[in-house]
């Protein structure tokens, strides 16, 4: 099947899809990948891109930084060629404009696949929450990130803030945020916000073979499972149990009579 994708060209972004990995680049090097209204509109349509075979998607940038966060000239009178400025609360629709570029971030944590982002150099701003969008981050040991919004007189709202306090905890999250300090990629181990830490020259390596590590497992239970991992904080333990128990019966009513549990 091939895929139009000239309206992601349009908005700075490729993907690129291979043996059941999509590979999703920010492709705006000359401005560090710095995002627009309309790149954020084309994140959203990208899971309606992908084949259903897909079972990890790579979020990556070209060039040596991940990405700078909001194209800032959306903040200037000239705004950004062909997408203006940034937009007002005045303006009517403002709730929804900003939910949708919500949704260029949010299906990052959808059950079918897990997301990886590859960090190499700055992840600023939105860049930094593109990254706290995806499942696990892999940086390269020049990763350098910041939640810069306070500093511009912004609330993070591309839905960095949970995953932030998910990870590192309150008081980090209220530390990172409210400083608008730059953290390097041995802080951001240490804080759990990276999976892995590599040597730039490997990253791509390392998250070729993360890539193919995770696809090592039963495709419908790596999917089921994150599916139950992803609603765990938010449950009980008694809930959580009745929903393995569900998950499991499903599963296993899903599969064909013939295929066998693989003894251990
Ligand atoms: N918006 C627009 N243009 C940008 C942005 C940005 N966010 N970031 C970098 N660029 C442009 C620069 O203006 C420069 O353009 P030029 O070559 O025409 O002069 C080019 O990208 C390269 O940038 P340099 O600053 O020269 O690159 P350097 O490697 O020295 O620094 C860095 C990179 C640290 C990312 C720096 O560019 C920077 O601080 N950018 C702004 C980061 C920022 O404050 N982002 C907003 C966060 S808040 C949010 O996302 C909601």
């Amino acid at each position: 099947m091939s895929v139009d994708l000239t309206d992601l060209d349009a908005a700075g972004l490729d993907l690129a899809i291979s043996d059941g990995v999509a590979t999703v680049t920010l492709s705006r090097p000359q401005r560090r990948n710095a995002m627009t209204p309309a790149m954020w509109q084309g994140l959203a349509r990208i899971p309606g891109k992908l084949s259903a075979d897909v079972r990890v998607v790579v979020v990556t940038g070209q060039g040596p930084s991940f990405c700078a966060g909001i194209d800032l000239r959306m903040f200037t009178a000239e705004g950004v060629p062909g997408e203006g400025r940034a937009l007002s609360p005045a303006d009517p629709g403002f709730d929804d404009e900003v939910a949708g570029y919500q949704a260029g971030f949010r299906w990052l944590r959808d059950p079918s696949f897990v997301s990886i982002a590859a960090v190499r150099g700055h992840a600023i701003g939105a860049g930094f929450q593109l990254a706290l969008a995806c499942d696990l981050r892999v940086l390269a040991d020049d990763a350098q990130l910041c939640m810069k919004e306070p500093a511009l007189g912004l609330v993070p709202d591309l839905t960095g803030t949970k995953p932030l306090v998910d990870i590192v905890g309150l008081p980090r999250a209220i530390e990172l945020c409210l400083t608008a300090r730059t953290i390097d990629a041995t802080e951001a181990e240490r804080l759990r916000l990276a999976e892995r830490v590599v040597p730039a020259a490997d990253l791509d390596r390392a998250v070729a073979e993360l890539a193919t590590a995770l696809m090592t497992t039963d495709a419908a239970a790596a999917r089921a499972t994150k599916a139950l991992l992803g609603n765990a904080p938010r449950r009980s333990l008694a809930e959580q149990a009745a929903a393995e128990r569900a998950a499991q019966a499903k599963l296993l009513q899903a599969r064909s009579p013939d295929r066998q549990v693989p003894s251990t």
